[in-house]
């Protein structure tokens, strides 16, 4: 158990973003929008909805809006208060006082693997979570969010906890891959992992995506890892040797992942958010309407292909 202290939540963010150029040359990828707040922002939400108290930052260079934005902005709490706006100047404030949030750099590129070894100095001593904020989950209501599911397992079995969905075999070769044995419903225990496997490699259709709690013992296989795929430090060859020697869970995570790292998926998102939201639902459909790209009336939607929605 994590006791009174609180939890802790790593966030690497040191990732150039270049998919997403020019719009990132200044902004940092994970401050690209989502709806009305930042990417890397519905991540930490999560994670302190997961009880954790203090959030690391694993950055680079040009990353300073990430510091930023989780700072106080006292100018602009005061300019709003002075325009009569309130509440704007209450949701600027609680963006600051969610957690404790330090920041680490990274100096290189050289992996995932990498960048949590670099959070060492504020993670050591006991299991805290990783958030790989590319990947946005929404958890469904009355469910705990995503990173909390796997605090559950934590507290209830030990060792490290990663997420895992299952994915087509086509797609094995973007994460790594688990072999497990399913121990109860939705609860594999690991016996080894695969970077990025090639077509004839794949252990199972089980990926892990974007959320770990690790176990601190991780530093030091991180410490002894060479480097792997793509040349870099790999954070799934450091699990694969943890795993020999402690335990290591994989959870099917219930929840709606949003990946945002690609052009495609992040408007994929956009538009699968504001569809879940009441007050931009309409605009969307009447706008593919307007666009003839929907056509329909009597509350029903006809895309393109056919499907029909209920508006
Ligand atoms: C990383 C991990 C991979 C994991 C994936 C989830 O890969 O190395 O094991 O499956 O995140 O998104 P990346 O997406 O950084 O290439």
């Amino acid at each position: 158990m994590m006791g009174d202290r609180g939890r802790k939540c790593l966030f690497p963010v040191a990732g150039m973003g270049t998919r997403f150029l020019p719009a990132t040359k200044e902004i940092p990828k994970e401050m690209l929008p989502l709806i009305d707040k930042p990417i890397i922002q519905y991540g930490v939400e999560e994670a302190v909805r997961s009880g954790c108290v203090e959030i690391v930052f694993v950055t680079g260079r040009g990353k300073r809006a990430i510091e930023d934005h989780f700072d106080r902005s006292i100018e602009l709490e005061q300019l709003l208060l002075e325009k009569g706006k309130a509440d704007c100047a209450r949701i600027v404030k609680e963006i600051s006082e969610m957690a404790d949030f330090a920041y680490v750099r990274q100096p290189e590129p050289l992996g995932l693997g990498h960048a949590v070894l670099c959070g060492e100095p504020f993670c050591r001593g006991e299991p805290f979570g990783v958030i790989l904020p590319d990947d946005v989950m929404i958890s469904p209501p009355g469910s705990p969010p995503v990173l909390e599911q796997l605090f559950l397992v934590h507290d209830r079995m030990g060792g490290s906890v990663v997420a895992l969905e299952e994915v087509p075999l086509e797609e094995a070769g973007r994460y790594g891959m688990i072999k497990g044995e399913l121990v109860e419903k939705g609860l594999f225990r690991i016996e080894d992992l695969v970077e990025k496997p090639g077509p004839g490699g794949v252990p199972s259709r089980y990926a892990v995506m974007g959320r770990y709690v690790l176990s601190p013992t991780i530093f030091r296989h991180l410490k002894s890892s060479a480097a792997g795929a793509g040349d870099e430090i790999q954070l799934t060859d450091a699990l694969k040797v943890l795993a020999k020697d402690e335990p290591l869970w994989g959870v099917l995570y219930e929840g709606e992942r949003f990946d945002c790292g690609t052009i495609e998926n992040w408007l994929k998102a956009t538009l699968g958010m504001a569809l879940e939201r009441e007050d931009l639902r309409d605009i969307v459909f009447c706008e593919l309407k307007r666009l003839g790209v929907l056509v329909g009336g009597d509350g029903a939607a006809v895309s393109e292909d056919g499907n029909v929605r209920s508006s």
